[in-house]
């Protein structure tokens, strides 16, 4: 035995196992080369005879032929059992349903969000953000909210330590803006808000409100109605009609409740708008006086509207959805129909 032998050796037994036609000739192979009674222990024997100075380049000599060998059957066997596969199979079926990668979405929240802001950027409102958490002063004071209001109770607002709340209404940031802004202010204010509710159907105590605030010398409420009115054309459809209602709101002088025509019966009475023919969609009014001295705009010389809505009322509304949790549940098989 010499090293060439060696070589020679391994050369063939590559060459025959790559021929090998199937698993059983294979296995034959196997135990012919590197098998317990196979040529390999039997060269081990033999190194014992190889003179000294030979064995280290003759042992790792075999140990390559080991090597070499035991790769080889494994690539083959793979080989082999994957034309099998294919053999029974077909190595293409066309029967089978396609693979689909599912595609995200956009939440029905957000979606909703980009809808109503994207109607008032296109009528010039650009759009304001302020922090959820909110002092007492943008969220109530400079809001005109009396000390004893109700909204202001512990059991609907929830109060951080420092004079700190969870904002209540996006109403907030209209004193936040204007206070370092001088009119014209044309502005929508989309974002979350808080409250101690007790999540029910229609409940939640985390929800999301948009707010708007139009400033100007003569804004009018007449301004107020045609604007909204095209909002209510622009989010439900042509068809839609709206309707004030008078109202009471601490920042608005006078308030009013906004109501759309029924976009599920048109009006007529059904069950989406309990046969009124009619759904509450926001707030709105003519911004108090008390509000421009606030922030140190002239009552005397400007006027405004403002109006708030609740995006989770929109997208249950618009989607038909009948239970506001399922906006939280995060089922993505759930919030992919819309
Ligand atoms: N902030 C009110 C609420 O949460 C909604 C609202 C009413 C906002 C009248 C306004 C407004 O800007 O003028 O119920």
């Amino acid at each position: 035995m010499n090293l060439q032998d060696i070589e020679n050796g391994t050369a063939r037994a590559l060459a025959e196992l790559a021929a090998a036609e199937d698993l059983k000739a294979l296995e034959a192979l196997r135990v012919r080369y590197i098998g317990r009674n196979g040529l390999l222990p039997k060269l081990m024997q033999g190194l014992k005879d190889v003179p000294a100075a030979d064995k280290p380049a003759m042992g790792q000599a075999l140990n390559r032929f080991k090597t070499a060998v035991t790769d080889a059957v494994a690539g083959r066997k793979a080989a082999l059992e994957a034309a099998a596969r294919d053999a029974r199979t077909g190595s293409l079926d066309i029967s089978l349903p396609g693979r689909w990668a599912r595609q995200g979405r956009l939440h029905p929240i957000q979606q909703l969000i980009d809808r109503t802001t994207d109607i008032f950027r296109r009528m010039g409102f650009t759009v304001a953000n302020g922090p959820d958490i909110e002092t007492e002063y943008y969220n109530f004071d400079a809001l005109n909210t009396p000390p004893d209001h109700v909204s202001r109770d512990l059991a609907d607002t929830f109060y951080l330590p420092g004079g700190l709340l969870l904002r209540t209404q996006t109403s907030a940031v209209q004193a936040r803006y204007m206070e370092t802004r001088q009119p014209p202010v044309r502005i929508v204010c989309p974002g979350r808000c808080y409250r101690r509710d007790t999540t029910d159907a229609t409940h939640s105590a985390n929800f999301h409100q948009i707010e708007g605030l139009y400033v100007d010398e003569a804004v009018s409420l007449a301004d107020l109605k045609s604007d909204l009115d095209h909002f209510a054309r622009e989010l439900m459809g042509p068809g839609v009609r709206t309707r004030f209602r008078t109202h009471f709101f601490p920042f608005t002088e006078p308030s009013v409740e906004v109501d759309f025509s029924c976009h599920m019966c048109g009006g007529g009475g059904c069950r989406v708008c309990k046969q009124s023919g009619w759904i509450e969609i926001m707030g709105a009014g003519m911004v108090d006086p008390n509000v421009f001295a606030q922030v140190g705009y002239d009552p005397e010389a400007v006027t405004g509207y403002a109006f708030g809505m609740g995006i989770e009322r929109l997208a249950m509304i618009l989607f038909g959805i009948d239970d506001i949790r399922r906006l939280y549940e995060n089922d993505g098989r759930y919030l992919a129909q819309f």
